[in-house]
């Protein structure tokens, strides 16, 4: 069976959509995602440590994940936003993490999450200026890693009427060629800054985020240099009409966001999505990306993304710090995991007062911060054999800390397939 979440808020294009699939072999189920309550992945981390596999919040996502369970493939339906999915349709995904278990394997040669059913493979119909290369991109990454393959990225505006997809795309390409002249264009030259506005793009609450105590380390660099910072976190929305203003009316700014399911996070694209397209003054935009798994390439995706994004918000590119290994940086009660991760929260503390001298991260000490892309062929072979267990056992150790009663690989759904 294939499900098909349609996250557009109409579902007049039902018929469109069977008529895409149509030459596909397979049962088709549409799910119209507008008539639901679904609410934005918040990364408690509930479905993978405390009750594995279901979903802390009661909305109706778990109708979908039972679906997902009874099914092999997947389409998501989205509207676009900057080229990608709106945050309707990200979050949609965003949500899909309890159909992964906690433990971490080497598959493909990559750092993976354990699958907790069935592979499942994996398709964009989306409407609008999309950025066709680039939810290509993501639609492959996405698949794999859900164990599955990409069942490929399709237009819907090329099946209506009227609409133009290649013009369309040409606008998003010409803004990514843009944004890459500008990253190229900027040197290592210091550019003088007093004062930093830094929203952190975490739906996370502030005091779990890992994007928090990267934040907090990095303005210890900022602060040593005598550059001032407000800083505003958005998973707190009584927050977001401040932060709001306070994007539109300063000349730098930094984003500094966790990669979930392989680009931004649903909540922080809601966000950018309601700003004003066009700005008084002109403004520097960079970012900090930072992810779970260590492997460097695992960002390269989302990080090429927020080289389109700065412009399409009228900011010139300031670049982006790249760092995987950061999901332990909320454990730093642990005097282990604290010691483990001291050298990590130092470097952002280097890389602080690096931007404090340069006002930008387009710098070669940015670009080396990343570390290794993939890990080396040893670490990856020794990794299921050993390590995978000593990973493993820390993560159940974990769950015991969280209360947790079940396996992590738990199947609450049973396995439908
Ligand atoms: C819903 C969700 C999706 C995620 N997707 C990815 C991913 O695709 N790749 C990755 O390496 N880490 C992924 N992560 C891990 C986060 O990037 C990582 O734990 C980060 O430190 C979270 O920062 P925060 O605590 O500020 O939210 C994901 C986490 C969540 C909750």
């Amino acid at each position: 069976m294939t499900l098909v979440l349609n996250t557009l808020e109409s579902g007049e294009v039902a018929e469109l959509i069977k008529e895409l699939l149509a030459t596909k072999d397979s049962e088709v189920e549409i799910v119209n995602t507008a008539e639901m309550k679904i609410m934005h992945c918040v990364g408690c981390n509930m479905c993978w440590l405390k009750t594995p596999g279901v979903c802390a919040i009661k909305d109706d996502y778990e109708i979908i994940l039972k679906k997902l369970v009874a099914s092999d493939g997947l389409w998501v339906v989205a509207d676009t936003k900057f080229g990608f999915l709106d945050y309707r349709g990200k979050r949609a995904l965003d949500r899909i993490v309890p159909m992964l278990n906690m433990y971490i394997e080497i598959r493909d040669g990559w750092e993976r999450h354990q699958l907790r059913y069935h592979p499942l493979n994996f398709g964009v119909i989306y409407k609008g200026n999309g950025n066709k290369e680039l939810l290509e991109e993501w639609s492959m990454r996405v698949a794999m890693n859900l164990g599955g393959h990409s069942l490929g990225v399709l237009a819907l505006d090329a099946h209506q009427e009227g609409a133009s997809p290649a013009e369309a795309n040409e606008n998003i390409v010409e803004n990514a060629a843009d944004a890459a002249e500008i990253a190229e264009t900027c040197t290592d030259s210091p550019e003088k800054i007093e004062h930093v506005i830094i929203l952190n793009g975490s739906p996370r609450v502030k005091k779990n985020s890992n994007t928090n105590k990267i934040i907090q380390t990095f303005a210890e660099g900022l602060e040593a240099a005598g550059i001032t910072h407000k800083l505003y976190s958005l998973s707190n929305r009584t927050e977001w009409d401040e932060a709001r203003e306070a994007f539109m009316t300063n000349d730098n700014i930094i984003i500094a966001l966790p990669l979930f399911v392989e680009c931004l996070p649903s909540l922080l694209l809601e966000f950018l999505s309601a700003l004003p397209t066009e700005r008084k003054q002109p403004a520097k935009l960079s970012f900090i990306l930072h992810s779970g798994f260590d492997e460097g390439h695992q960002l390269r995706l989302g990080e090429k993304f927020l080289k389109t994004l700065a412009p399409q918000l009228g900011c010139t590119y300031g670049g982006t710090l790249v760092k995987g290994g950061s999901f332990m940086l909320r454990m730093r009660d642990n005097s282990y995991i604290k010691k483990m991760t001291d050298k990590m929260l130092a470097a952002y503390a280097t890389m602080g007062l690096s931007f404090a001298h340069n006002g930008n991260f387009l710098t070669t000490d940015a670009q080396k911060f990343t570390g290794s892309e993939q890990n080396p062929w040893l670490g990856r072979s020794l990794f299921n054999l050993v390590i995978y267990r000593i990973v493993k056992r820390n993560f159940d150790r974990f769950a015991k800390e969280w209360g947790c009663t079940r396996p992590l690989d738990d199947k609450p759904y049973g396995d439908l397939t």
